[in-house]
């Protein structure tokens, strides 16, 4: 159905963001010829098929010259790691799946290291500017950062904490269906991730396996 060959302009919409269209000419104003366009690789490390509205910017080439809607430039990090920057934060693309209209992105920092540990360094802002949404596939996971509170459960110990100071990690369920969630925090961050993956995590407790939920990312249609 689609070919990539196509110019970016002929081809069909496969994405219901159809608001899209007018922005799209209008950035169609500084796109390169379709052949540079057509040059343009589509895979880069395990994803392939990186397709209109999405385009992979080749980042030796310079200027980039935008083959698709600017904001949704995916840049192959060392060749390797394709990294779509929404605001002024780096998600790498896990995959994109054009028939569900889904582009999985997991949060560059976290996906960097291997900490089994990794601490939340930033909430997700982009949404109010972009054109993409969360997937209902997605759920919330709160962190509460170095919480003097008398809260026991929900606590995530391998965080490095202040002393006497407790950082927790809770569920949308938990915080809607206690009223004792940690107070006196330094810092809470919300983070989205995978609600089958968080369902099947629970009973393992999710201090242990939120890194690996992390990992795995979430959904943006
Ligand atoms: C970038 O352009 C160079 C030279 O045109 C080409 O060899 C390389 O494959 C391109 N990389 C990507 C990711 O398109
Ligand atoms: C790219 O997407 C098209 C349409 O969804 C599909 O037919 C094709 O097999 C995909 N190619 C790769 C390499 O995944
Ligand atoms: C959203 O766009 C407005 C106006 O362009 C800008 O002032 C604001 O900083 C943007 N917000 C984010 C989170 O990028
Ligand atoms: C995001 O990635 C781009 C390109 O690799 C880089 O220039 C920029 O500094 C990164 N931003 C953050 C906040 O890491
Ligand atoms: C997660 O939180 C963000 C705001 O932090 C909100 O916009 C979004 O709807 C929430 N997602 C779910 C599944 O509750
Ligand atoms: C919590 O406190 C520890 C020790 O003071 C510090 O290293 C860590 O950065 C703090 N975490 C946050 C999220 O502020
Ligand atoms: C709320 O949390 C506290 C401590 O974590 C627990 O003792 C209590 O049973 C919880 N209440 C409900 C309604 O879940
Ligand atoms: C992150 O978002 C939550 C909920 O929207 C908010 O309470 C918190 O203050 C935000 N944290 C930062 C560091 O902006």
């Amino acid at each position: 159905m689609l070919d990539a060959k196509s110019p970016p302009s002929s081809l069909p919409l496969p994405i219901p963001l159809l608001f899209l269209v007018p922005l799209f000419s209008i950035a169609a104003v500084g796109f390169a010829s379709d052949y540079a366009c057509q040059e343009l690789s589509t895979s880069c490390g395990k994803v392939t098929n990186i397709t209109y509205p999405f385009w992979l910017a080749n980042d030796t080439a310079e200027p980039v010259t935008p083959c698709g809607y600017p904001d949704f430039m995916v840049i192959c990090r060392d060749n390797y790691t394709p990294i779509l920057s929404l605001a002024t934060d780096n998600y790498t693309v896990t995959h994109i799946d054009l028939d569900r209209h889904i582009i999985s992105l997991a949060d560059a920092d976290i996906l960097g290291i291997t900490d089994a540990c990794p601490r939340v360094r930033h909430n997700h802002t982009f949404l109010t500017n972009s054109s993409l949404a969360y997937a209902p596939s997605d759920a919330n996971l709160t962190f509460f950062f170095n919480c003097s509170d008398a809260l026991t459960e929900y606590t995530v110990p391998c965080l490095p904490h202040a002393v006497g100071k407790k950082s927790f990690v809770l569920t949308d369920e938990l915080i809607e269906s206690n009223s004792s969630v940690p107070r006196n925090c330094e810092a809470v961050i919300v983070a989205p991730v995978l609600k089958d993956y968080l369902d099947s995590s629970l009973k393992y407790g999710l201090a242990n396996l939120y890194g690996d939920l992390l990992h795995e990312g979430f959904e943006m249609s």
